[in-house]
């Protein structure tokens, strides 16, 4: 459940439908579920069965698989970079939380007559985002401080199915709506010709990295927290599989959505054809959609950015869990202080963005999403396909699933994340670059 309150989060209702709208519809719809099934899965498995056998943070799993000094070097730079990425990444991810929920609060507002404070918080202010990341930071600070992870799990565990029948409601009501047929056969009907195009596969590949939590060491430190009972192919099958299903699900919701607001007279797309606001497009679209229900709509604006907010915590206290257990296992800091430590200078990051957002906003999420991610996940993969030995990691995976040895997966999959794994990936940035 944990692992699955990290893979979902603002990767599947932000970051999937922003990045299918700015390219190409369903080319990249298509080009996603590929490479989400095909690249990302088997990088995840190999990022928890390296935790599983570590049983500790990622750099301490993956200098305990090499052999050498030099492996342990390769290893202690694989681990440590997936830490530094966990931590940029999560400097960008607090604003967008940030929005999220003040969006939450919006309709609150308006409920008790606090209309201008209504109006502020939905603004693109800058006190907004400083307001608003510094109180979603404190709370993600605040829980891995405490160690409550069990409480979220829980609640992730309530709260995910009700975000699941919200989005099929969501979908059902707009598919009825004038213009929603135009989103529908953008996000369906694929047009083949863009499928190769290099910008178009290296986001989707970003992408598919960022929204399973991959090349980040988080999924290295959650490996470490299943027992050995489980089996991880199909834990980590399941997780995949929610993981895609929410955000095909919510580009199901916002793409016909987006031509809808469109239809009501919302400027959507430039004269160009181009979108006009990437980053700020979903809480353009949807509070536009939850407008249209009249009274109603404040309640379920109210429900889906606060569900929001709770699955973007989910996600981000396993973001800062990757430095914060470095730090506490590898010098035996003391938890509490190096929380609090090391969110403060994170969410420091994170201010110095929102002070520059036109600069750096878009520049951080890029790098880590699209570069860092996806190079340190195949790092990952090259670690267990060539350096660590073939039957230490069978022992591994048996335990908990007695017969993979016979399976298909034990014939393909050691194979695929020694060879077909780390030349894909590169194929895409070589073709990004050329
Ligand atoms: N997967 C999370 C999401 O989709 C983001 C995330 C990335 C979380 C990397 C942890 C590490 O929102």
């Amino acid at each position: 459940m944990a692992a699955a309150g990290s893979a979902v989060g603002l990767g599947n209702i932000w970051g999937f439908p922003t990045q299918t709208a700015s390219n190409g519809g369903a080319a990249f719809v298509l080009v996603y579920l590929v490479l989400a099934f095909c690249l990302a899965y088997p990088a995840f498995m190999a990022e928890l069965v390296i935790g599983r056998h570590g049983q500790a943070n990622a750099v301490s799993s993956l200098t305990r698989i090499a052999n050498n000094r030099w492996e342990k070097r390769f290893g202690f730079l694989v681990g440590f970079g997936g830490i530094v990425c966990a931590s940029l990444l999560l400097s960008f991810y607090g604003i967008v939380a940030g929005w999220m929920m003040s969006f939450a609060v919006e309709p609150l507002a308006y409920m008790v007559g606090l209309d201008n404070v209504a109006k502020w918080v939905v603004t693109n202010d800058l006190y907004r985002n400083v307001l608003f990341t510094v109180l979603f930071m404190w709370l993600t600070i605040a829980i891995i401080r405490q160690g409550v992870q069990e409480g979220i799990e829980l609640w992730s565990k309530r709260l995910m199915p009700l975000l699941f029948v919200l989005l099929i409601a969501l979908i059902i009501y707009v598919v009825t709506l004038d213009g929603a047929a135009a989103g529908l056969k953008a996000y369906l009907l694929p047009d083949f010709s863009k499928v190769f195009n290099p910008k178009l596969l290296v986001s989707a590949l970003g992408q598919a990295f960022f929204s399973l939590s991959l090349g980040t060491s988080v999924m290295i430190i959650y490996g470490s927290y299943i027992s050995h009972k489980e089996n991880l192919v199909s834990l980590a099958a399941y997780v995949t599989l929610i993981d895609v299903s929410i955000a095909f699900l919510a580009g199901l919701l916002i793409l016909p959505a987006m031509y809808v607001a469109q239809h009501q007279g919302v400027q959507i797309f430039s004269a160009t054809g181009e979108l006009i606001s990437r980053d700020t497009l979903v809480f353009t679209v949807l509070p536009a959609l939850f407008k249209g229900m009249g009274p109603i709509g404040l309640l379920i604006s109210f429900a889906f950015f606060a569900l929001m907010s709770i699955a973007a915590l989910t996600s981000s206290i396993s973001m800062l869990e990757a430095p914060v257990s470095y730090a506490v296992e590898e010098f035996k800091a003391e938890r509490k202080k190096a929380t609090t430590i090391i969110g403060i200078v994170i969410l420091a990051f994170s201010i110095v963005i929102a002070l520059n957002f036109n600069l750096l906003f878009g520049f951080v999420a890029t790098l880590t999403t699209q570069y860092g991610q996806p190079i340190i996940g195949m790092l990952c993969c090259i670690f267990v396909g060539w350096i660590w030995h073939r039957n230490s990691i069978l022992t591994e995976l048996k335990q908990g699933h007695e017969n993979i040895e016979r399976s298909l997966f034990w014939k393909i999959w050691p194979w695929y994340v020694k060879f077909i794994c780390p030349v894909a990936i590169g194929a895409v940035f070589i073709n990004s670059i050329s």
